[in-house]
């Protein structure tokens, strides 16, 4: 029986991950978090010490690595070779190598497969940023979500705090908007809504408020299709 693929894709911080696992949770779906993926290539890259803009070093690496997710009570684990590393990736100098890699096209091409049939086994709520225009172009619902960056930047800049990491909001800002860029600009799969993706704004609601109107145009959509 063909699955049913909701793809939200959106810039950083807009709070796609968060929404994402509790739409998953609340339709039954399993929720595929491809940054991590692109997160934990970033991982290996950097522990190889090679540097941002040494693009085909992380080519000639990729066939070293392998890349799993596993659900563990309901929630997705990432593994690399073997190792899980979900919460190794969440920082931000692993946020500027994902970035860095995620603009190489032999990179998207090797995770490509690995989401498509995710999608092709399961019902999925993925999130990303070309979900919709590239990854999942069938998917039954497509959601634009974002938040200006101002906005984004304080959310993450508090999430940061909370787990300990010294951070400022300038910098949290700046990295945002240079990962705005990069993502947005890159010539391979650049952030940009699907034609038929549906914009979900967040900069002036609240988290729950969110979650509300997700459900609401999610629930709207798919009783057109
Ligand atoms: O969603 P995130 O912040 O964990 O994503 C990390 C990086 O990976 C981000 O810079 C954009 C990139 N990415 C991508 O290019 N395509 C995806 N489908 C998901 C993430």
């Amino acid at each position: 029986m063909k699955k049913i693929n909701i793809a939200i894709d959106g810039p950083s911080g807009a709070g796609k991950s968060t929404l994402a696992k509790r739409m998953a949770s609340e339709f039954g779906y399993i929720y595929v978090d491809t940054g991590g993926m692109y997160r934990a290539i970033g991982l290996y890259v950097l522990r190889q010490g090679i540097s941002i803009g040494e693009n085909q070093r992380v080519k000639d690496c990729l066939k070293d690595i392998n890349i799993d997710i596993k659900y563990i009570s309901g929630s997705q684990h990432i593994f690399l070779n073997g190792e899980d590393v979900s919460d190794l990736i969440r920082t931000e100098e692993i946020s500027k190598y994902a970035s860095f890699v995620s603009a190489i096209p032999t990179v998207r091409q090797f995770l490509l497969d690995l989401q498509r049939a995710l999608a092709c086994e399961n019902n999925v709520i993925m999130d990303g940023r070309d979900i919709g225009t590239v990854i999942l172009p069938e998917a039954s619902v497509k959601i634009f979500l974002t938040a200006s960056a101002e906005k984004r930047a304080g959310r993450r800049y508090e999430e940061l705090r909370e787990k300990g990491q010294n951070v400022t909001f300038e910098s949290v800002l700046e990295n945002i908007r240079q990962r705005d860029k990069n993502d947005s600009e890159r010539a391979i799969a650049p952030l940009k809504p699907a034609d038929d993706a549906i914009t979900v704004d967040t900069s002036d609601i609240n988290l729950e408020e969110s979650a509300a109107l997700l459900k609401k145009v999610i629930l709207e959509k798919m009783s057109n299709v």
